[in-house]
This record gives structure tokens, sequence and C-alpha cells, in this order.
């Protein structure tokens, strides 16, 4: 099939190139002229594992194109995607407005049948009145008598960045919301090759699905994480809990680990949402504001911690591991690692930070006299402390003792209890996990 995508960013690329290696034919489009331009080179404009040599192998067989003009590319669509962004306005509720100018762009230029798919996450209602929108916007450009046959499908996309690819290639499930059984047929033949169980529902339905699976994955998170601040307080090992727990399938391991709590471009935002689409319905999602409380609780814990532990921070010079939102991303947006950094930045700490892949854009939003290191052991040179704040794999190929060598204090602040297993006393540290009983 002839797909365009609206939105090239972790969701509208990672999709487009999906798309284009099971076959399609996709026109991806972005208003970010530096980004189509670095694509239509081919080079993909963040990290993300596998999506750099799936876009060569795709770009080679020219099912993949990359232009800023969507005009240029509508009349071929037989398929147009919805991928922007819906961040959180400052209230909670999620910011429609690029899902609303994407919707007028496509009713002003669209002058044939097709078929809309919303693949930004968007609360409960948002498909029926995006519809509308699109069709008032085929009026205003002359095209009444086309708009029985423009129907929208929520298709939400669960991908995880990280391993974006892989998840649309071989996802847990595929949501297909729709009012119009055509409409919703072609969306299932167009995901044909993959094999995935398909769960065929309304628009409604299929926009709750998201936030409830977000929503239960931050509950998860949240609730383990309140059981690591009762094993500190009892004597436990919340990692041996979670074990214990996880090999009940009904419980599962995943979304277990205890730390600084969840973060991202998702979960934040998403939770939020629910709790706003919730109150906005009249009923009070109260398992839904705890969640998010004791995700907040959480930083603020880990933070009066290391203050604690290691008295005034002015002048202190401190290491700082990770900065992405979590590993194998250089994602940073709603980081548990930047804002932490942030509050000890303000506490006058002098922060030395490394982070794999996540350094550049960090360095866009944080103060200037931050510093950052081009390795992990190059961070830590001269650190009273060491802050551990995304579990990145290497972090653990670390060679302690180096370590020991090169800082002048003992302390470890480990917020992902990824070292947890490495026996750091042993090295002279002194060190402090997350619902360890250290
Ligand atoms: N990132 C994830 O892991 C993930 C996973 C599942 C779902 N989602 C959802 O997918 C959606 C997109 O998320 P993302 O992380 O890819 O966002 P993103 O910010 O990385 O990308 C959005 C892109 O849309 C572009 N854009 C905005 N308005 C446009 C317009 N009118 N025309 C063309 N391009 C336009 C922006 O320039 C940007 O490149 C969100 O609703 C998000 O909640 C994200």
């Amino acid at each position: 099939m002839n797909l365009v995508i609206i939105g090239t960013g972790y969701v509208g690329l990672t999709t487009g190139v999906g798309y284009a290696t099971l076959g399609h034919k996709v026109a991806c489009v972005d208003v970010d002229e530096r980004k189509i331009a670095e694509l239509d080179h081919g080079s993909v404009p963040f990290y993300e594992p596998g999506v750099q040599a799936a876009l060569t192998d795709a770009q080679e067989a020219g099912r993949i194109m990359f232009t800023t003009d969507l005009a240029s590319v509508m009349s071929e669509a037989e398929v147009i995607m919805i991928a922007v962004g819906t961040p959180s306005t400052s209230t909670g509720e999620a910011d429609l407005s690029y899902v609303e100018a994407a919707a007028k762009q496509i009713g002003t230029l669209l002058k044939h049948e097709a078929v809309v798919v919303m693949k930004s996450t968007v609360p409960v209602g948002t498909n029926r009145r995006i519809i509308q929108v699109i069709r008032e916007a085929m009026k205003e450009a002359g095209q009444a008598e086309l708009t029985s046959l423009i129907n929208i499908v929520s298709v939400p996309e669960f991908l995880r960045e990280g391993s974006a690819l892989d998840d649309f290639l071989q996802p847990d499930r595929i949501v297909i919301g729709a009012e119009d059984k055509i409409a919703a047929q072609t969306i299932d033949r167009l995901h044909g090759n993959i094999r995935a169980p398909r769960v065929m529902t309304g628009l409604e339905s299929a926009e709750l699905i998201k936030y409830a699976a977000n929503a239960f994955l931050a509950t998860k998170i949240s609730f383990i994480n309140e059981i690591a601040n009762l094993a500190d307080r009892v004597g436990a090992d919340v990692r041996h809990v979670a074990e214990g727990i996880g090999y009940d399938h009904r419980i599962g391991p995943h979304f277990l680990q205890a730390g600084i709590g969840y973060g991202g471009s998702c979960f934040p935002k998403d939770v939020s949402a629910l709790e706003q689409i919730s109150g906005s319905n009249g009923y009070g999602f109260k398992l839904i504001s705890a969640v998010i409380e004791v995700n907040n609780r959480q930083r603020d814990n880990f933070f009066k911690r290391i203050a604690h532990t290691l008295g005034p921070l002015k002048g202190r010079r401190i290491a700082v591991w990770g900065l992405a939102f979590k590993p194998h991303t250089d994602d940073i947006r709603e980081s548990a690692a930047i804002d932490i950094t942030r509050r000890l930045l303000a506490s006058g700490a002098e922060i030395c930070a490394f982070d794999p892949e996540a350094s550049e854009n960090a360095k866009a939003v944080l103060p200037d006299h931050i510093e950052f290191a081009p390795t992990a052991i190059d961070a830590a040179t001269g650190a009273e402390a060491l802050i551990v704040l995304t579990e990145w794999p290497e972090f653990q190929n670390v060679s302690f003792s180096t370590l020991k060598s090169r800082m002048v204090g003992d302390h470890v602040f480990d917020g992902r209890n990824c070292l947890a297993d490495h026996n750091l006393s042993q090295h002279g540290f002194q060190y402090h996990g997350v619902g360890l009983c250290s």
C-alpha cells in the first residue's frame, strides 16, 4: 500500500521504516526541515538500535522517502497516519494542537478516498473529533461529496524506545479501533505479515487501551517502589521480593525493578492524561493519582538521601552516570536522571556527567556549568560521590578497582540498583541502593 506518515519522530520514523520493511511504500512528512534533510541523506537523527540499517535497506529498495511538503505526496496516499507529538500541557492534559494541525492539513489536501490512522496517543473521544475536523476542512476545500469516503482508525502504538523496530515488527498485539468495518480491514491488511493477536474494537476502547496499558505498567513500577521503601525499613531486599513475586505468572517479572521511578516521553504524560480524562468524566481515579504521587516521591527520597548522607552539596564534586530516561536511547524527555541532576546542580554541587548516548540532548536542557566527560571513569575522576541514574549495561563492565582509585570519595548512590550485584563494598565503596537495606 501507499502510506503517508505525518510526524517523523521516534514513532513516525520507526513505524515508517517498519512498514517499508513489510513491503509498503512510505512517505514520511515532517515540519522539521533539518530532520528531513538528514533523513533524506540516509541518516537517522536520533539513537534507536536497528533503525539505521533498516532505513538504508528501505532507501536502497526505493520504499521510503522524506519530505516537508505534505501536498506533494498526498495524491498517492491510500493510508495517512498521524504520528505527531501529544505532549502534556502545564495542567497535565494532552496537548492536541499538533494533531489538530495535521488533521486540518489532511482535510485541506485530500481529494480521494483514504483511511486516516491515528498513531499518536490521544485521549478518549479524540478520533471522533478529529475525523470531523478533517471532514470540515474537506468541505471548506470544496470536497464535501468525498467526506463520507474518509474514515479514521485508531491504531495505538506500543513500541518501546531502545527496541522500537523489533517491537513494531513483533508486537504483543495490534489494536485496531474503528467504526467502519472496511477501514478496519484495510488497516488489518496493512499489517498482514505481522503475526500477532488483533484486538478489533471501537474507537473509544482503542484509545483507552493505550492509556490503560501505560498506566498499568506505571502502577507496577510505583508498586515495587513502595515495596522497596518498606523493604528498607524492615531489612528486606526488594530484588528478592520482586523475584519471589515475579515467578507468579499472574504477576510476571517485568516492571518490578525498584529505583528512582519512571520517566520518558510516554508514562508521565499518559498517566497524567488518564487522571485528567477520568476527572473530566466525573470520576476520581484514586489509584492513578497515588501512582503519580509515589513516582514523584521516589525522586525526592533519593535526592534527600544523597543530601542527608553527604551533607551540604555546595562545591562538592559529584559524578553522574546516565541521563537518558532509560538505557538504549538518547531520549531525555521527562527523565528522572535529568530532574535529579538539576536538583544537584541547584544545590551547588559540581557535576561531571557521562551518558553513552544522551549527553548532547542533555547539554541542551541542563545549566551551562555542568561538565560532561567522554567516559564513565573520566566522569568519576576526582569525585566525592558517584550517582547512577540510568542503568546502561556498560556501567556493569567498569573496573571498580580503577573507579575506586580515581575517585576521592567512596559513596555510590545507585538509583537503579544496577550495580547491586557487584559487591562494591569489597572495593571499598559505601554503596546505597533502593530498597536493598544497604
Ligand atoms: N516515543 C515513544 O516511545 C512512543 C511510544 C508509543 C506512542 N507514542 C506516541 O506517539 C506520538 C509521537 O511520539 P514521538 O515520541 O514520536 O514524538 P516526537 O516528538 O519524537 O515526534 C513528533 C514529530 O512530529 C512532527 N510534527 C509536529 N507537527 C507536525 C505536522 N503538522 N506535520 C508534520 N510533522 C509534524 C515534529 O516535528 C516531530 O518530528 C505521541 O502521541 C506519543 O505519545 C510514543
